[in-house]
């Protein structure tokens, strides 16, 4: 069953044809107003949300289907101790499609190896968020008309940020690409991110604690919540989440045509009075989200009729149960009987649900 877990699951030319539907269902919404009709989403969300839920939500009640779900942990089974696979089970034999977003890195696609309907990763930890980057793609798209040669600088919470970490990994495709890399020293993109693909693709990055330094150069400002709830040290958190406040002083120099982006919700780092200026991009954002859910609902339930599945973890360059993941924060901590497996990046081993390194 074809799902969309990490966003390179798609090709480029797959990221196209959606970005083709996206800006078609714009254009003509009522031509797709009935593409779901008799379809049931459901929306598996074990932590808060407005955006990506609702997106979805709205996305599909847009193509005439329709939606169950929840909305939090605690009022699921999870709070009585039923696995992430059993819940996948469970859920197959009601919905169509699954949308999950999970506390825990890895847990979609631990749903996804154990459903037998298409399974969405609406957000998993601190790890990736494949559908905010499809939203960020078109966003880019409808502003420059391309992903080549473009410098995009990402600012804030480059650690714990999921939509960065999939942003990268989707840019990292592109020709020319050039990144930007803003933050303060505790809060660095991992190292995963950096090595398995920054490196690998060859992708030009710098790292800076400024964010005034390269402002003029860049096509796009990515801007960043931090991410109270992934800290351990609270009082690190108070001492981190004013690192950067953009105001409109801040953005003299950059280029008249700049898109700034932020994927919501904002908190301090971006303040109101940019709202107003026209290269704030970030309510558009909101918009290419619905739009490319709803090509990706469509692309995915066509999809589905297919019914052999390729299967990630059956990925016969992964080694099983050789180590154990050592991520507090990896699917693999508490679900149970689960198998450990890992694959080889230039002769190390990282978890193959969260990329943690072993
Ligand atoms: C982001 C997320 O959930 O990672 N929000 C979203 O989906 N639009 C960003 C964030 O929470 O900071």
């Amino acid at each position: 069953m074809r799902s969309l877990i990490d966003v390179v699951d798609f090709s480029v030319e797959e990221i196209n044809e959606l970005i083709k539907t996206a800006l078609d269902i714009q254009k003509n919404p009522d031509m797709y107003s009935e593409s779901c009709k008799g379809k049931l989403l459901a929306t598996l969300f074990f932590e808060p949300s407005t955006r990506t839920r609702l997106s979805f939500e709205t996305a599909m009640l847009r193509l005439g289907g329709s939606v169950i779900g929840f909305s939090s942990a605690s009022s699921s089974s999870a709070s009585k101790g039923e696995s992430v696979a059993d819940t996948a089970k469970v859920i197959s034999e009601y919905a169509d499609i699954i949308a999950m977003r999970h506390y825990k890195e890895g847990a979609p696609l631990v749903a996804s190896e154990n459903a037998s309907i298409p399974v969405i990763n609406a957000g998993d930890g601190g790890h990736c968020h494949p559908t905010q980057t499809l939203a960020d793609l078109l966003t880019i798209y409808r502003r420059h008309g391309r992903f080549d040669d473009i410098t995009v600088g990402f600012c804030g919470d480059l650690k714990f940020g999921r939509t960065v970490h999939s942003l990268i990994s989707a840019l990292s495709r592109y020709k020319g690409v050039k990144i930007v890399l803003i933050s303060p020293k505790e809060l660095k993109l991992p190292e995963y991110v950096i090595k398995n693909v920054i490196e690998k693709s060859g992708l030009s990055y710098v790292e800076t604690d400024s964010l005034e330094e390269y402002m003029s150069e860049l096509d796009v400002l990515y801007m960043t919540r931090v991410q109270g709830e992934r800290f351990e040290d609270k009082a690190e958190y108070e001492r981190l989440k004013d690192s950067y406040i953009l105001t409109p002083d801040k953005i003299v120099t950059a280029k008249s045509d700049m898109t700034i982006m932020h994927p919501l919700p904002r908190v301090n780092e971006l303040s109101v009075k940019i709202d107003t200026d026209s290269r704030a991009c970030y309510f558009m954002q909101v918009e290419s989200g619905k739009l490319m859910r709803m090509a990706l609902i469509i692309k995915l339930l066509k999809e589905a009729k297919d019914k052999n599945p390729e299967r990630r973890l059956l990925n016969p360059e992964l080694v099983a149960d050789k180590f154990k993941c050592k991520n507090p924060a990896c699917i693999t901590s508490t679900e149970q009987e689960i198998i450990h497996y890992f694959k080889e990046v230039d002769g190390e081993y990282h978890c193959a649900y969260c990329d943690a390194k072993i």
